[in-house]
């Protein structure tokens, strides 16, 4: 069943840009109330007043460190007294840490865990009394397509969204019959200033956080929301934005050996980009790419020596007129 989304109450962590603020107008455009969270107060009151102008709603905004339990908590209770309830809760506050995971600082580690997924828990586990009180509710767990499948020289991000996925599967089962439904995103590379807000957690090179873009463009962070907005609407469970990522996740789910063995030959590809480049970033991004790559290349290598295998064995299945 698709759901009306107009005149219900969102809140959405790390709405100052990014996936986060496009979501926000996404579900505006549906109607829905918001209370937008993160930690720049000025870009978040610019984008309440403009939603609540051009689209008829009413939006607040609530400066949030989501690495404070405390603050994720009272964020909640804030949306609760200004609009009687949440009905959706969208955890997309979130940052990435590049560096290879013996040489990782545990403080960053740490730092990065409290944001992605303790600060998610807290929100969940404030969220899911007022969602029980009516008899329905939407979670929604921005992930990520490295949660699916391990990122040489990201692994402490890529851990950080393990956790949140197999938090937010048992969450699903448990809040069922509860009418909360638990839907996760997990989206692949996108285009927002994301590799630039990571942190950079390899020795000597802390410095270079910050320095450069990804250098190529992944999906438009608008794409991601209206497909955030469809999985709500639609109660789905689990979403990929495009079949490329879902590939690559199939991929490295059916093949495991030869995933693992093509994660080996990025990994020493990136730790030597990742010291010699300039742009750290860019080495980081561009090599989240490499494996995914590498893995639908051998796909359609695969299916190439399938069919000439097949061919030779059973002949061809396509007539030729003679
Ligand atoms: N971009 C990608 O390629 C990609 C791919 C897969 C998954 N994702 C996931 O998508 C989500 C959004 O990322 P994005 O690409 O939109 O990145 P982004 O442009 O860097 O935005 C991150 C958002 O999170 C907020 N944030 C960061 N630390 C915070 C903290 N301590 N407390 C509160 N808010 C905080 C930021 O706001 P403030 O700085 O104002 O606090 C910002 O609004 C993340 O969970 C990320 O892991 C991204």
């Amino acid at each position: 069943m698709v759901e009306d989304l107009r005149g219900r109450v969102a809140v959405i962590t790390g709405a100052s840009r990014g996936i986060g603020a496009a979501v926000a107008e996404a579900l505006a455009q549906e109607g829905c109330h918001l209370v937008l969270a993160a930690r720049s107060a000025d870009r978040l009151e610019a984008l309440a007043q403009r939603l609540g102008q051009e689209h008829g709603i009413r939006a607040v905004a609530v400066p949030t460190d989501m690495a404070d339990e405390a603050q994720v908590r009272a964020l909640i209770r804030r949306a609760a007294e200004t609009f009687g309830t949440v009905d959706i809760l969208v955890n997309n506050a979130g940052l990435g840490l590049f560096g290879a995971v013996h040489e990782l600082h545990m403080a960053d580690l740490r730092d990065v865990f409290e944001v992605n997924f303790f600060g998610p828990v807290a929100a969940m586990q404030e969220v899911v009394p007022l969602m029980q009180r009516q008899g329905r509710g939407s979670i929604v767990n921005i992930a990520s397509i490295v949660g699916r499948f391990p990122q040489p020289l990201g692994g402490g991000y890529s851990a950080t969204k393990y956790a949140l996925i197999g938090i937010s599967g048992a969450a699903r089962a448990e809040l069922k019959r509860d009418g909360i439904r638990v839907i996760l995103v997990c989206p692949g590379l996108t285009d927002t200033e994301f590799a630039r807000h990571s942190r950079v957690s390899v020795p000597g090179l802390e410095a270079r956080e910050g320095e450069a873009q990804a250098p190529f463009p992944g999906v438009s962070p608008e794409r991601v929301a209206r497909r955030t907005v469809e999985a709500i609407r639609r109660g789905e469970r689990e979403v990929y934005v495009t079949f490329f990522d879902r590939l690559v996740v199939w991929f490295a789910w059916l093949f495991p050996g030869i995933f693992e063995a093509l994660l080996v030959v990025a990994a020493g590809y990136r730790r030597d980009r990742f010291r010699r480049r300039r742009g750290l970033h860019q080495t980081a991004a561009r090599a989240a790419l490499d494996g995914p790559l590498l893995a639908v290349a051998l796909t359609g290598l695969a299916g190439w020596l399938g069919w000439r295998l097949f061919r030779r064995r059973v002949g061809s299945p396509i007539q030729r007129p003679r």
